[in-house]
Order: C-alpha cells, then sequence, then structure tokens
C-alpha cells in the first residue's frame, strides 16, 4: 500500500483554487494560495463540519463558506468574523495532511510521513480522469500493466498511472514518457475507461 497518493495533476489546481481530494477513504480539501503553497487537510471545518473543498481562497487564507472562519496554511484559524476583536484559540486548527508537488503530481501523505514521494522525473503529466469502476475491472482493461501498488506502468503506451480511491470511482492520474505522445496516450485513456467500465457492467 502506497503512502503518498497522487491527488491531481499541477496543471487542474491554479492559484486561488480549492478541491476535493482524498486519502485512503479519508476526505480532503486541497487548496493553493494566491502565492501559490499548497495544502492539503481534512475536508471538516473545525467549527461545525462544513466541507472545507466548498470553501474560498482568499490570498494566503481559506474561508469556510458556512460562517465564514478563515483558516491560514498551517490549518490555524486566523479569524472568526462573528468575533472580529477575538484572536482564534491555537487548539482551532484544520487536520492537516503533508502536501507536496513533484513531477506535475500532488501527493499527499499523512502528516509525519517520512518516506519521500513516488519519483516519476521526466514524465510529461497527460491528464486526470475518473473511472465508474474498481481495480479488478481496470486489470481486466489494462492485461499488461506492471502494478506497483497505486502505480500502474504501461509500457506498451509509455505511460504510467497513479491510482487514487475516491468516494466517485478511481481517479486515474496519467503521465507519459515521450511528451510527443501527449494526445495519444490522452485518447488511449479514453479507451481504457470505456473497456473498464465495460467489464465492470459485464
Ligand atoms: S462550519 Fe465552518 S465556519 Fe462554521
Amino acid at each position: 500500500m502506497s503512502i503518498w497518493i497522487a491527488n491531481g495533476l499541477s496543471q487542474d489546481l491554479p492559484p486561488g483554487v480549492v478541491m476535493a481530494g482524498a486519502w485512503r477513504g479519508a476526505e480532503l480539501a486541497i487548496w493553493r494560495s494566491a502565492s501559490g503553497r499548497l495544502a492539503a487537510w481534512g475536508d471538516r471545518c473545525p467549527h461545525r463540519g462544513m466541507r472545507l473543498s466548498h470553501g474560498f481562497v482568499r490570498g494566503e487564507t481559506l474561508s469556510c463558506i458556512y460562517h465564514g472562519w478563515v483558516y491560514g496554511s498551517d490549518g490555524g484559524c486566523r479569524k472568526i468574523p462573528a468575533h472580529p476583536a477575538m484572536v482564534p484559540p491555537a487548539a482551532i486548527k484544520a487536520e492537516t495532511y503533508q502536501c507536496v508537488e513533484a513531477d506535475g503530481v500532488i501527493w499527499v501523505a499523512p502528516a509525519g510521513v517520512e518516506a519521500a514521494a513516488p519519483d516519476l522525473a521526466g514524465l510529461t503529466p497527460v491528464r486526470s480522469v475518473t473511472l465508474r469502476a474498481d481495480r479488478a475491472a481496470l486489470a481486466q482493461a489494462l492485461p499488461g500493466a506492471v502494478v506497483e501498488g497505486d502505480l500502474w506502468r504501461v509500457p506498451a503506451m509509455g505511460a504510467v498511472l497513479a491510482l487514487q480511491d475516491r468516494a466517485e470511482g478511481l481517479g486515474l492520474h496519467a503521465l507519459c514518457h515521450d511528451a510527443t505522445q501527449r494526445v495519444a496516450v490522452s485518447r488511449w485513456l479514453d479507451g481504457v475507461l470505456r473497456l473498464a467500465e465495460e467489464e465492470a457492467l459485464a
């Protein structure tokens, strides 16, 4: 089992944006500040549990959409709009995960993990898709895949898929060895989705 889980491609999370993520069944909010700083948190506001992935980024902070509590990129609460004069206690803090960006991929691991994120240096990010089927169906669609935990290498296509279990399906974050084959790999990925989803229905 991999500790670092791919949560998307860098190209899909521009500054000022928050998106939903997942780490092995744990729902996450992943966001990039205006200056480009990444953060991954449990998707639950410490106030009343609203999803932080429904919030909005302002500069270097993320605000909860419900009562507007403002959090800094370390997860600490900076401001409570209903009590503007109050300095929020340090204990009010989002649950933080490690979040790094390497080789065009956003990787997430629990806090305190010392192992490095997978090394995909030299590969070109292609795109992320969601497969509405499980790994068994994906294996049927990719008989030549070399499985290394959550990394599936497909030598025949010069492609690598970083897998991510999500509530809505299986996230596939695709990269390729030859940048000139990016479009071909993207089309191939559409075919893989079709095949695997047909397998799942068979
Ligand atoms: S639930 Fe987030 S500010 Fe109230």
